[in-house]
Parts: C-alpha cells; structure tokens; sequence
C-alpha cells in the first residue's frame, strides 16, 4: 500500500534528478514524517470531500430531471422538498467547519512536533545563507572558531542527530526547502532564523531554493548527504583542513593564476591569502560532485566551461566570463581539482 502510493505520488510530485532523490512523500527524516502524514491526512479527506459533493451534485442533477418530467403545477411549490435541502445544506456547513477545525488542530500540532528538536540542543549547528543564486553553508565549531567550515551547495549530516540550521539572507528572500527532510523555511533580509532537523536514514537527497528570487531561482540547489556519524566527521576533518601546497607544476602555475587574477576578488581557497567572499568558498572544491548549486558535474570539461563562461551556463549571475588561454585554463582546472 505504502509502496503503491509512494510510486503513484512521487511519480507526480517528485523532482528527483542527478542520482539523488527530492519529494515530500518519501521521508527521511522525523519532521519531514510529520509532514508527510500530515500531507496524506489532508488528501484523503479532501478526496472524501470531493466525492461526497460530486455524489450530492448528482443527485440533485438526477432529481431535478425528474421533477420537471413530472410537471408539478407552478401553483403548488413542493415545500416539503426546499425543507430538505436546507436540512442537508446545514449539515453539510457544521461537517465542514467540524472537518477544517480539525484539520487545523492536526496542522497546529504537527507545526508544535517539528519544533520540538530544539529541545535536544543539537551539537551541531550550520549557518546557512542565501545568496543569488547560491548557498553558502558554514559548520560552526563555538569551541574553536577557527575550525568553521565554510563550503557551498552541500550539507553533509550525520544520521539520528538533531542538527540546528540558522538561515540568514544577504540579498533578497529565499526559501530553503529539502523535502525529503524538512519543509520550506523562508530567509528573509535582516531577519534570521532558526529550524532544527534530523535525518533517519542515509542517503543524498536534493533541495532547493523555493522562493522566486530572481533570475537564476530555478539553478538554486543543493545536495544533502545523511551519512553515518563515522563518515560525517571524516568529512567534517577533511574539510577543516588547508589544501597542500601543490608541487607539481601545472597545479602551482594554477595557483599562481587563481591568486593573482579575478578569481581571488570574489573566492577563497584557504591556505593561499585569497579571502573574497562574494563567491563560494573554493579550499575544497574538488570534494564537491556539483559546481554552479548543482547545475553542472564537477568535470575538467565543465569546470573549465563555467569559468570560461558561466554566463551561457546561469545567465544573469554575478561571475563573469573570464579569458584565459587554454594552457592558462588546463593550469586553472588542474589546481582546482586538486582540492579534494
Ligand atoms: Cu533563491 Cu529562489
């Protein structure tokens, strides 16, 4: 049954693309559970409803027929027939209102349910801003700032651990929306917020900007990758790590470009005294599978692309076309893949 109407429904509504999954009827996660069974709640009796009425419409198309055939003399109105109807229009009201009453107290209650991980006090606490079009995400160590991690377009989590997000905007409003794991939660300029999510299961699951911000709001994604508590801290560690300095040639003639040319106004590879921050932070670009928020694959061939011209790519954004020779370019693609 679950099975049944998890294909029919995610058929219809699911997003799903690039080996991930995106809908709000397959949850993996304790907030994104009451949603959905909130969700199929409100299907169901809407369904009901639905039918109930097309039933009553009928009957009254059918009987309306019929009287005329009869041809009840215009003198004597059937009054007896007007006492019902009014009868079924009350009951049909006090169903109605009883019905929505009931349906908001379940809302209220599973609005009140969501909120409650903030009771856990996560340990972990993500920072997450939105900007056209992308997302930054920054892992806040309180005990040691200087182990922040700043990475773009990809949360990872660990599995059964209640996370605490504080959601800010820098531009315009944008609305964060992982579906299989939380519902939308809007950023507002000025005014940040705070939710609390945990996912139960491992997987990569795709979000998404759900708020029209703009030309490129469509190219607005990210990944979340629910992995187990071992995993997430190997990644954790690996990200707070400063890349190596590179020793072959080709990667050192890139670094050599990144830090000297435009790339460095708006980017910051740690460890190489760059520090723009209008762009994703780059110092470990090559762990990432998408470049663009989850636009394009992290190929040579599309990286060198979205440098080249990420115009054609997100027309629009704020990075613009950049002119290298294609040695200058292989040198480029080569130290940025070389941030792993
Ligand atoms: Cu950001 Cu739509």
């Amino acid at each position: 049954m679950r099975w049944a109407r998890f294909a029919l429904l995610s058929a219809a509504l699911s997003l799903a693309s690039c080996g991930g999954n995106q809908s709000a009827v397959d949850a993996a996660g304790i907030q994104a559970e009451r949603l959905e069974s909130l969700w199929w709640l409100f299907l169901y009796i809407t369904a009901a409803v639905y039918v109930i009425v097309m039933i009553v419409l009928g009957v009254a198309v059918a009987r309306r027929r019929r009287a005329t055939a009869a041809s009840v003399p215009e003198t004597s109105p059937d009054i007896k027939r007007d006492n019902r109807a009014a009868t079924i229009v009350k009951v049909a009201v006090a169903l109605s209102v009883v019905t929505l009453f009931a349906l908001m107290v379940t809302s209220f209650r599973t609005g009140k349910a969501i909120a409650s991980l903030a009771d856990e006090k996560p340990e972990i606490a993500i920072k997450i801003t939105g900007h056209q079009w992308w997302w930054e995400m920054e892992y806040q160590d309180e005990g040691n700032p200087s182990h922040n991690v700043l990475t773009a377009n990809e949360l990872h989590v660990p599995v059964g651990r209640a996370i605490k997000v504080l959601l800010q905007s820098t531009d315009v409003i944008h609305s964060l929306w992982m579906p299989n794991l939380h519902g939308k939660k809007d950023l507002v300029p000025l005014y940040p917020t705070t939710f609390y999510f945990e996912a139960s299961r491992p997987g990569t699951y795709w979000g998404q900007c759900a708020e029209f911000c703009g030309y490129q709001h469509a190219k607005m994604r990210f990944m979340v990758v629910a992995e187990s508590p071992e995993d997430f801290s190997k990644w954790l560690s690996a990200q707070q790590q400063t890349p190596p300095q590179p020793t072959d040639a080709l990667e050192k003639r890139g670094l050599s470009i990144f830090a000297t040319s435009v790339c460095a106004q708006c980017h910051t590879i740690q460890g190489t005294g760059t520090n723009g921050r209008v762009g994703p932070n780059l110092t470990h670009i090559a762990s990432r599978p998408y470049i663009a928020a989850g636009s394009l694959q992290n190929t040579d061939q599309n990286l060198a692309e979205w440098i080249a011209d990420p115009q054609h790519i997100k027309p629009g954004i704020k990075m613009p076309m950049n002119f290298y020779s294609d040695e200058d370019m292989r040198a480029l693609v080569a130290y940025l893949k070389s941030l792993k």
